[in-house]
């Protein structure tokens, strides 16, 4: 089949018939396939089952702290040095806490509504409060905002990260900005990694708000899929370099390294605010599972076993990742409907339809028991501005899942773009018609 666009309306009704009796096809199969999240699938999981093991009843840490007595609100001082060293900052600059990531990001906000960021500063809570959300970005970042009444201004995001022009512009007019949310390596769903140039742009930017904060997510920092990982630049060194030391918060965590449910959490950042977090931590807390902890420094033992683990992951991933590009290269490649992205990294393929069949396309799906994320989830609000953007998530589902789900998914797309081209050239000829009677 050749470019959908340039074909007569016949040659597409004529395909649409056989699109359908395929569709009917999948329905008849009785589906229940869900690709709505980014899960580790069981293999992946079962890499790291050895750091239930790593104990052998020995629960002393390095300084000789119990670990399985209370304490240590800031993390173990050797999981903090592990982890520091995945993340490029000094182990002062990080507190392991819980295991989800989220969670920090959650409380991190709620602090900041009821206490303000720094000692000094109001509580954001007193004023109506704003983030710029990059999008297409990460759908539970934008429900956090909506749960705290956090005003979201969506911001185009691009091969190299958030539109800066529009950034730079936002945050000088406007005080009630105060936070930017940030996937920068293997952006979810985008997969794409912020440019040395945008990432000192954002370190540097001038603000309105003095108490404006970076929430730097950076889930998918180790998650590459090639042996060529996209460069990132450090961007807490860089709020250093350029004056503004307490900016930016880190946000990481082993979900996708370890045990999605029992991995460990981690938040980096200036000394100044790691300090201050870790007192209104211990009011919260009298201490974190520190014997995760300690599993997790038994198990991997250093950075570079970090990175070996996650070559394993990608030796598992990689392939899934490859099965869901072919079947889209080979369904639609030429058909000029559709566009996708090829991550270096990450956890997600990001979709893009024609112009308002997303949502289209993920019903259709649904029907025949394939559960998609919802279409504009990618969104601040639920709302993609031209309804396009689908999310596909490869990692969980077994290969042959996965096969089935993508091809059933192309058939929809391809359903959704004729219906869409045929309606569209039905207005259109009716206009016409008008037209000449006119
Ligand atoms: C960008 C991003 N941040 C955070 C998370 C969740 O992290 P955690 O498991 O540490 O709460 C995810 C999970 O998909 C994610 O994609």
């Amino acid at each position: 089949m050749a470019n959908f666009l340039t074909l007569d309306s016949n040659t597409l009704k004529d395909f649409q018939e056989k699109l359908k009796v395929k569709y009917e096809g999948f329905k008849n199969q009785n589906l229940k396939l869900d690709m709505s999240r980014g899960k580790p699938c069981p293999e992946q999981l079962d890499l790291s089952n050895g750091l239930l093991y790593s104990l052998h009843g020995d629960f002393k840490a390095e300084d000789g702290t119990d670990c399985r007595n209370y304490g240590g609100v800031e993390g173990l001082p050797e999981a903090r040095r592990l982890f520091a060293a995945c993340l490029e900052v000094q182990p002062e600059e990080i507190i392991i806490n819980g295991n989800s990531s989220l969670a920090l990001m959650h409380d991190l906000i709620a602090r900041a509504l009821l206490f303000g960021v720094d000692g000094h500063e109001r509580p954001w809570g007193e004023r109506p409060v704003t983030f710029l959300c990059p999008s297409p970005g990460y759908d539970r970042h934008f429900a956090l905002c909506e749960f705290f009444n956090i005003h979201m201004i969506p911001v185009k995001l691009d091969q190299n990260g958030p539109d800066m022009e529009q950034v730079e512009k936002l945050v000088a007019e406007n005080e009630s900005i105060k936070g930017i949310w940030c996937v920068p390596r293997y952006s979810n769903p985008t997969g794409i990694t912020y440019s040395d140039q945008v990432v000192t742009r954002l370190a540097s930017m001038k603000t309105k708000a003095k108490d404006f904060r970076i929430f730097w997510d950076n889930a998918y920092a180790l998650h590459h899929l090639t042996e060529q990982p996209d460069p990132l630049k450090n961007i807490l060194q860089t709020c250093k370099e350029v004056g503004n030391p307490d900016r930016v918060y880190i946000f990481s965590s082993t979900s996708k390294i370890s045990f999605a449910g029992a991995g460990l959490a981690m938040v980096a950042s200036s000394e100044n605010n790691i300090n201050r977090l870790k007192k209104q931590l211990s009011i919260q807390t009298i201490g974190p599972d520190k014997v995760n902890q300690l599993s997790h420094v038994r198990f991997y033992k250093n950075y570079q076993n970090i990175q070996l683990q996650m070559r394993k992951h990608a030796a598992i991933i990689r392939p899934k990742f490859s099965l869901v590009l072919n079947i889209l290269q080979s369904e639609l490649g030429n058909k000029n409907i559709a566009t996708w992205s090829k991550p270096n990294g990450g956890y997600f393929i990001s979709l893009n339809t024609m112009e308002g069949c997303a949502k289209r396309v993920v019903q259709m799906a649904a029907e025949a028991g394939v559960i998609l994320t919802k279409a504009g989830a990618t969104f601040p609000y639920g709302k993609d501005p031209y309804d396009q953007n689908i999310r596909i998530a490869p990692t969980y589902p077994p290969l042959n899942e996965l096969k089935t789900a993508m091809e059933l998914v192309t058939i929809c797309l391809q359903q959704a773009s004729i219906e869409k081209i045929l309606r569209e050239r039905t207005i259109w000829e009716h206009e016409v018609k008008e037209a000449q009677i006119v």
